[in-house]
């Protein structure tokens, strides 16, 4: 009898160990601290005369050209812009090839005041009716002071579309804002996914407010008015500076960039989604009401049931504050909107969330803190195959600096972290696979230092994937036949 106990109480041990084990392959509990650290140049903002921020001349000659996506789907592109001189005109004139600009559209023009800064025309013109996957030139003002540009639409939503994302955040206008912006216009970036935090120029004050975000809306034309940048809205844009009579949150930013709110059923444009290609992107604010019940809630709410990871698998989310950091820089900043979005994130199977905010780089397992209870004492996260991946790229190398301090032990679901410059890039294949790059800012060169493949949430599952082997089959057995 006693024999037979220990026999039992040994296999249980055993069963409990390979558990062990078994879990701690799952969530690869050797998590990554790199040790890698350097700042090449020191986190100061570039000065006002240098090139980077020149204007170039003419009479109320556009400036600060920027654009995003102008509708839900990928066929409209919001186009924005800056004159000095004269209100008007807000007019757009473009067409498919170079020097002949058939079409043209009319746009409006917002101006404001910040403190005792007088903004210039600020410019928003929507061109929409596009043609998918094709390349378009655009041209804005008139006679010596016009300006040429041009932009490539997106393929048509297929679950199959390939596209190529990066993903930059916190980004400022320093020398390593500099070096981060130019390594990603070396990739094959297609458009930014942007987490927030744009241009720091809440760090100044009085009329150097406005200053500033002239000077960063021309530091970064030389990408934004050639692909779309898709906004999302970080605590550096809110500017309630009272102490100078200034407390409309999100002013400046909101007069400066629009986003397509409206096609995607928002009430707010801070607040958000689009599809472009294979990808579903949702846009969340982390300073805009999120609790139970508020419209940017009740929006989600209904957004993710229209999401339909068969014409778009790949489910993105962007927020300013990350879900899941271990850095000693804004450390649980992120709890509330855990509390309140995580779940769903859970059982819509989203893919990636990627979150600014701290200026280091983090990744994490797929994991989830969904059982938390406050009476039962469940607390800690735990390997959820359902889960996204976090992702937290505020290290674009603003005025502020980097998060060098990571808090030690690392956790287990952290699986890569390091403190330099960097920004991301997202490759998507086709509806199953995707390759993620994350490239620090090392010596002046651009670095792969952290990369894997995403396998797709919903294209994972066994029985999709055999319904998917299935449906291949067919087509190669009906392309042989015909
Ligand atoms: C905006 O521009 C118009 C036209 O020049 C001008 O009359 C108005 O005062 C400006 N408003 C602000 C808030 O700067
Ligand atoms: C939290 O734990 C308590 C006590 O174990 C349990 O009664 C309750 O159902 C749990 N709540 C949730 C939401 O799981
Ligand atoms: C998707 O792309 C990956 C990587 O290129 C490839 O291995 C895989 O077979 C592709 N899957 C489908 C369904 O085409
Ligand atoms: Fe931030």
């Amino acid at each position: 009898m006693l024999e037979v106990a220990r026999m039992l109480s040994l296999l249980l041990q055993l069963a409990f160990t390979s558990f062990v084990l078994l879990s701690s392959v799952n969530t690869g509990n050797a998590g990554i601290t790199s040790t890698f650290i350097r700042s090449e140049w020191p986190s100061t903002d570039i000065p006002l005369d240098n090139e980077v921020f020149a204007v170039p001349k003419g009479h109320n000659v556009p400036h600060q050209v920027h654009i995003t996506q102008g509708d839900y789907d990928g066929k409209a592109v919001i186009i924005s812009w800056v004159t000095d001189d004269e209100p008007g005109p807000s007019k757009v004139q473009y067409g498919t090839s170079k020097n002949r600009y058939d079409l043209t559209a009319e746009g409006s023009m917002t101006n404001y005041t910040f403190y005792k800064y007088k903004s210039g025309y600020i410019h928003h013109c929507l061109i929409d009716g596009l043609k998918y996957d094709t390349k378009y030139y655009y041209k804005l003002g008139s006679g010596d002071s016009s300006r040429e540009f041009w932009f490539q639409t997106p393929p048509k939503i297929d679950p199959d579309a390939t596209y190529h994302f990066g993903i930059i955040g916190d980004l400022g206008q320093t020398y390593n804002s500099l070096s981060t912006l130019e390594h990603y216009m070396q990739s094959p970036g297609q458009t930014v996914l942007f987490v927030g935090d744009l241009s720091y120029a809440d760090r100044y004050q009085y009329t150097d407010v406005g200053l500033r975000w002239d000077t960063w809306g021309q530091f970064v034309e030389r990408s934004t008015a050639y692909q779309p940048w898709i906004w999302a809205a970080g605590n550096h844009e809110i500017e309630y500076m009272p102490y100078m009579g200034e407390v409309i949150p999100f002013k400046s930013y909101l007069h400066r960039y629009t986003t397509p709110y409206l096609a995607s059923k928002s009430s707010s444009p801070l607040w958000y989604s689009i599809r472009r290609a294979s990808a579903h992107i949702i846009v969340l604010s982390s300073y805009s009401s999120f609790v139970t019940y508020t419209p940017q809630w009740m929006w989600l709410k209904e957004e993710l049931t229209r999401v339909d990871r068969e014409k778009t698998p790949w489910l993105i989310v962007l927020m300013h504050v990350p879900i899941y950091n271990s850095n000693e820089a804004h450390y649980m900043e992120g709890e509330s909107m855990r509390a309140v979005f995580e779940s769903w994130f859970i059982h819509y199977k989203v893919d990636v969330v990627f979150a600014g905010h701290v200026h280091a780089y983090e990744r994490s397992y797929r994991i989830s803190n969904i059982n938390y209870n406050i009476t039962s004492g469940d607390r800690y996260p735990v390997p959820d195959k359902s889960a996204p991946v976090y992702i937290t790229v505020g290290d674009g190398g603003n005025q502020e600096g980097l998060a060098e301090r990571f808090r030690d032990p690392q956790p287990d679901y952290s699986a890569f972290r390091e403190a330099s410059y960097g920004h991301s890039t997202l490759e998507i294949k086709n509806r199953t696979h995707a390759v993620y790059h994350w490239n620090r800012n090392d010596d002046g060169k651009k670095v792969a230092t952290d990369s894997f493949i995403l396998h797709n949430q919903y294209w994972a599952s066994n029985i999709r994937r055999r319904k998917l082997k299935k449906h291949y089959l067919r087509s190669v057995v009906g392309q042989v036949s015909t």
